[in-house]
């Protein structure tokens, strides 16, 4: 079998940008991202904003769309005609029920898993491209067993993605590997081949992985705890540095320059955020303890654990800088998405700090320049629990400046590009005085700064 068709269920940060570069590069396969999500399709389809911002993708999607990639809510087609499906929904934290609050949420690949066995006939490769617990490939593989009709066969890949939100359109493109996890039954390596075959369209053959499914799906896992444990590393020693004067960009410099460590990732922060690093950690404590491994739990719960206390910090800080006391202050926050060059705001520890500064009597002044404002309120809404407050005390600006006039301090929680190049002489003409900046990215010129007349705070550093 040649895969000439590929469908992919979820059309998210991962199913919508991987399939726009698959189509790119391979334009001799047909590619079809389905959703059940009405509005989610039409906003692919649309030519003005796509549903979620990553830079360069637009461009791509508008040269591949309705060539050899197809965005839409039949899910049922798409299935039928398929040779490859991917499953690329999401795979959020349990609210409720056993494993609450830690356990992956795996409903939603059921359901998938679900509309496969209902509708598939012939050899189907199903590949799990959503990032899942350890031996999820078994429970997809009991259902479509269990559903088989007799013409239908299928093989299950793990395929975890590596893609970083603001980047995906490169990391795609140039990925670091490509890992592909399957039986080592002899369709199972036949079914790794087909896939390696497609990527192999503009990935190196040698940066194209297989091994065993449960590796493949736990080695997702370790590279998020990984990445995740290098910045709360960082993050707990910025907590010493701020109380010795030791400064932790020169720390993170001295020690990224031995080879064995490198520099990447140590980049000290109010705290880490994004939909999956908490998620996929706490998937991961939540294994260890079912597998009665008590110790690798406890280990891996303390990069969360990190990261609750640092953005914590950061919100005090900045709480006993302004005298004890923000009670109707007014503060600037600049940057609501959980990083620059993406819109995405789960998990984003700007939500952490404007909820304490909420509970303290703050008013906000918000700025994000992709966040979209209803995004924000939805976000303060849901972690308040209080929409009262938030429609007395949160204003969204469409501007740094207007954001940052006549208030009493600055945050800056997203490492947006623009807030570097603002001009902070306007800004701290238009503050109230004394004029304070909190900088949780630690990405302004804090002497400049100084020497403007702001009091500046920031991570890492004693001031
Ligand atoms: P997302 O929430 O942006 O998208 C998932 C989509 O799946 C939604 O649009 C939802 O409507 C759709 N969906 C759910 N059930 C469906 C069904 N039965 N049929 C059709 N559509 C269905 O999620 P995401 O950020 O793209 O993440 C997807 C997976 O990829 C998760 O497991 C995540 O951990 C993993 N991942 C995410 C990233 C990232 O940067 N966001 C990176 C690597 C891996
Ligand atoms: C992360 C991983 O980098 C991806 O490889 C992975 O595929 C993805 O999770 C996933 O599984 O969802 P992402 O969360 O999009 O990607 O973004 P990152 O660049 O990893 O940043 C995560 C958070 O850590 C952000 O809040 C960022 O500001 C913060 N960070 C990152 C730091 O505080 N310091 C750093 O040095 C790096």
């Amino acid at each position: 079998m040649v895969i000439q068709k590929i469908c992919c269920i979820g059309a998210g940060y991962v199913g919508g940008p991987t399939c726009s570069v698959m189509a790119l590069k391979c334009p001799d396969i047909e590619i079809t991202v389905v959703d059940l999500s009405k509005d989610r399709i039409a906003q692919w389809n649309s030519n003005e904003k796509l549903p979620i911002f990553e830079p360069g993708l637009m461009e791509i999607v508008q040269q591949c769309r309705g060539r050899n990639l197809f965005f839409s809510t039949d899910i049922v087609s798409a299935i039928r005609k398929a040779d490859l499906i991917f499953i690329s929904v999401n795979t959020p934290t349990k609210t409720f029920g056993m494993g609450k609050g830690r356990a992956a949420d795996l409903k939603y690949v059921e359901g998938a898993a679900r509309m496969i066995a209902e509708n598939a006939e012939g050899n189907k490769i199903v590949v799990e491209k959503s990032t899942v617990p350890v031996r999820a490939a078994e429970s997809i593989m009991n259902i479509l067993k269990a559903n088989n009709k007799p013409n239908s066969s299928y093989q299950i890949l793990s395929n975890p993605e590596f893609l970083a939100e603001g980047t995906a359109v490169q990391d795609l493109l140039h990925a670091d590997r490509v890992l592909i996890g399957g039986e080592e039954t002899a369709e199972g390596q036949e079914a790794v081949r087909q896939l390696s075959w497609v990527y192999e369209h503009w990935i190196p053959s040698s940066k194209v992985v297989t091994m065993n499914t449960w590796s493949s799906e736990l080695s997702k896992l370790a590279a998020n705890a990984f990445l995740a444990q290098r910045i709360s590393s960082i993050n707990s020693l910025s907590a010493v540095c701020e109380a010795t004067g030791a400064d932790v960009s020169e720390v993170a410099r001295a020690v990224g320059l031995d080879t064995r460590i490198g520099p990447k990732f140590l980049q000290a922060s109010v705290g880490f955020g994004g939909s999956c690093f908490q998620k996929d950690i706490l998937n991961l404590v939540y294994i260890c303890e079912c597998l009665n491994l008590p110790h690798v739990a406890a280990y891996w719960q303390q990069v969360i654990d990190m990261n609750e206390y640092q953005k914590s910090r950061f919100a005090e800080k900045v709480v006993s800088s302004l005298f004890n006391t923000v009670t109707d202050k007014r503060i600037a926050v600049l940057g609501f998405a959980f990083k620059k060059n993406t819109g995405d705001t789960r998990e984003s520890p700007a939500i952490y700090v404007s909820t304490h500064l909420l509970a303290e009597g703050a008013h906000l002044h918000i700025y994000d320049p992709k966040v979209e404002p209803h995004q924000i309120v939805d976000d303060l809404n849901s972690s308040t629990m209080d929409p009262d407050i938030v429609n007395r005390n949160v204003v969204i600006h469409s501007d740094a400046y207007s954001a940052t006039k006549n208030t009493h301090a600055l945050i800056v929680c997203t490492e947006w590009d623009e807030f570097v190049t603002l001009d902070y002489e306007k800004i701290y003409a238009d503050m109230m005085k004394p004029a304070y900046i909190f900088d949780g990215r630690k990405i302004l010129d804090h002497d400049f700064l100084q020497n403007l007349g702001f009091h500046v705070q920031t991570i890492g550093k004693k001031m």
